[in-house]
């Protein structure tokens, strides 16, 4: 099934030749595209997984090469990575190509069409289910400002982000409390589940004890920032669903500041799956510690996978849990 406003732009059949496609999720409705002359660019992993599971040709950045004659952008919530993704799209589009803009209003798809038109002629639009889709035919030459493409952004001392990253613009507070609540000395083999541009995993690593940090994360440019910004061999990085992630041999110590919204939608079931994943990562004598914000009902899920389980910590928006004794499934305790 095509998403219906995909349905109004091209209930008649998908643009000519070949058409770039970036930031579809996982449940986008793109029937009716054709596989063979259509490429994906999705970044963030279940998504990625998702898309490539359904036959598309996905890849998680905008590819160099030969110019494409269509392009459809789905717009993102944070406005940087729009116009980043616009920018990468227009680039990567013959002068002429279709660039085509769906968005929800509450994404800003209407101030960026009118930002849009004071630049180049809409040629097309519809509107439905709150929100837009528009196609510009794109004009010859740098049309968009040369600040729109995706630029590396210092976040903190010594710390790159990109457009659309967890925290983009400076280190998380719930981080940040998480990481004055951690013990001088870590387990040597440690997780941080969720790891982002790798700021609260540096702070790990500059513990005393630590062998090994495996750093799981699903938005593949926050992985590749934290590549770029720990500069040390113990990392191990891995572009994985932290929900159903898993390691040969278990580990003595994760680290976590869980997500709570999935894409737009909040979703504390998301932090719950981290939780399980943490216990089944962990030695028995091994040690969850994590940060939530205080109104997430994670108490349940922790009793359940964690056979102890403190609050070490914490102001009004945030607490520090730390939790021992994981109950690994197929080690005698409850899933
Ligand atoms: C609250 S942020 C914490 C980031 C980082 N640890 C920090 O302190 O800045 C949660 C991170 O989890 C990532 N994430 C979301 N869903 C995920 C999933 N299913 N698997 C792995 N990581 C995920 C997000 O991209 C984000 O970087």
């Amino acid at each position: 099934m095509l998403d219906p406003r995909l349905e109004l732009a091209f209930g008649d059949g998908p643009p000519d030749g070949q058409l770039l496609i970036l930031g579809a999720s996982g449940q986008t409705g793109l029937a009716g595209f054709d596989p063979a002359r259509s490429l994906l660019v999705q970044g963030h992993f279940p998504d990625h997984r998702a898309l490539a599971a359904q036959g598309w040709q996905v890849l998680t950045d905008p590819p160099e090469g030969p110019l494409f004659d269509a392009a459809l952008v789905f717009l993102p919530r944070a406005k940087a990575e729009a116009h980043a993704l616009i920018h990468a799209a227009s680039a990567r589009l013959r002068a002429g190509g279709a660039l085509w803009i769906d968005g929800q209003k509450t994404d800003g798809v209407d101030s960026l069409l009118k930002d849009l038109r004071g630049r180049a002629a809409v040629a097309e639009q519809h509107s439905k289910a709150h929100g837009r889709i528009f196609r510009i035919d794109r004009p010859d030459g740098d049309w968009l400002p040369a600040d729109w493409a995706a630029a590396p952004h210092q976040a903190a001392d010594g710390f790159v982000t990109l457009p659309g990253v967890f925290s983009a613009d400076g280190v998380d507070p719930g981080s940040a409390l998480l990481a004055a609540h951690l013990p001088p000395r870590l387990p040597s083999r440690m997780v941080d589940l969720g790891a982002g541009w790798g700021w609260l995993a540096a702070q790990i690593l500059a513990r005393e004890g630590v062998e090994t940090l495996h750093l799981v994360e699903a938005d593949h440019a926050a992985l590749d920032c934290a590549r770029r910004n720990l500069n040390d061999a113990r990392p191990q990085f891995h572009w994985a669903d932290a929900r159903d992630f898993t390691l040969p041999e278990p580990v003595n110590g994760v680290v976590m500041n869980p997500p709570f919204h999935d894409g737009r939608a909040a979703d504390p079931g998301l932090g719950t799956a981290f939780i399980a994943t943490a216990a089944r990562l962990l030695t028995g004598a091994g040690r969850l510690w994590m940060v939530a914000n205080r109104h997430l009902p994670y108490e349940a899920a922790l009793a359940r996978h964690f056979a102890r389980v403190d609050e070490i910590g914490g102001d009004a928006r945030f607490k520090i849990i730390e939790a021992t004794g994981a109950r690994r499934a197929g080690k005698g305790g409850k899933k």
